[in-house]
């Protein structure tokens, strides 16, 4: 049992529930939990496209014995007009869930207030709680618990603040390198430094990957952005993740992707085929994050 209702961001959860959470979709990945979800059913509203989201959650719903139904812009009378506020009460007559993908974070706080079931982020411009379960399970997975340093080069964005958050509810140490005019927000920085460690703030890439045990990026250019593309591809000059940034860091370092990458971006094509990468782990770990959260959120033993 969680102590929150709705998932807008990670630390809607307590460090409680985030082990929690993570507990329960180890177990369930081993096959040593057969906790189901038998006749529920999960809304998913996509404003944006979706790979790893939309079909991790829709599997690891079925794999629950429950169902999942894709709402995309065109499927609903939201993407033509119909309040979110209305949206949230009609689907709470019928469905046990909503995830949904937004633009706006603060849609996201309006289906969640108005919905009368769990609602999860499944991504806003601000934040993605989602990817962050799979990013933290993945990590213990691999080093066994939080005691490593990740060092996240890039944009301070969703996927970044949301991580962020994280990494400050279970103790991992994180080395931030962003250029300026596009760091994490006052009000992440704040909610991190209350929760535990406020991410450390390092003067360059090369800096902040010298002792990081993960380098950690996502796209410069995110959905919605598209118009800033010149813009920020000049402004993340030195930032792109490649073997001579991987030089200054340890040979035994691991490199994360949220996916999907842009290739001679953020990350070039040899480093994300590279052993150091376990971005496939992080994708599929998005399924068995969400089949714990689903369960703790919807199960009822
Ligand atoms: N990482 C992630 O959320 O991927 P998708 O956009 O494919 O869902
Ligand atoms: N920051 C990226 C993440 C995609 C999963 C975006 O918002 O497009």
């Amino acid at each position: 049992m969680l102590s929150t209702t709705h998932l807008l961001d990670i630390d809607d959860l307590s460090t409680e529930d985030v082990h929690a959470v993570l507990d329960r979709a180890a177990a369930l990945k081993a096959g040593e939990d057969d906790a189901g979800l038998s006749q529920q059913t999960l809304a998913m509203i996509f404003e944006k496209p979706s790979t790893r989201t939309r079909i991790s959650f829709e599997t690891g719903m079925t794999q629950l014995g429950g169902h999942a139904l894709f709402l995309g812009p065109n499927d609903i009378q939201l993407g033509h007009g119909e309040p979110i506020k209305d949206t949230a009460r009609a689907l709470s007559r019928y469905v046990d869930a909503i995830m949904a993908r937004l633009f706006d974070h603060a849609a996201a706080e309006e289906l969640a207030e108005y919905a009368d079931v769990p609602v999860i982020n499944g991504l806003t411009d601000d934040a993605h709680p989602c990817q962050t379960l799979a990013d933290l399970l993945t990590i213990r997975e691999r080093f066994g618990g939080f005691d490593d340093t990740v060092a996240w080069v890039g944009d301070g964005n969703n996927v970044g603040q949301s991580f962020a958050l994280g990494c400050a509810l279970v103790g991992v140490d994180l080395v931030v390198a962003t250029p300026d005019g596009y760091g994490l927000s006052e009000s992440v920085l704040d909610r991190a430094s209350e929760l535990g460690d406020a991410p450390e703030i390092a003067d360059t890439p090369e800096d902040a990957v010298a002792e990081a045990d993960v380098v950690y990026t996502d796209v410069f250019v995110s959905m919605g952005q598209e118009d800033e593309r010149a813009e920020k591809l000049a402004a993340f000059d030195g930032y792109q993740v490649n073997d001579d940034l991987l030089a200054h860091a340890t040979p035994e370092a691991k490199v994360m992707h949220c996916l999907p990458a842009h290739r001679g971006e953020e990350i070039t094509d040899e480093v994300i085929e590279s052993d150091r990468a376990i971005v496939w782990d992080q994708a599929e770990n998005r399924l068995h994050a969400q089949k714990g959260l689903l369960v703790e959120l919807l199960a009822e033993s």
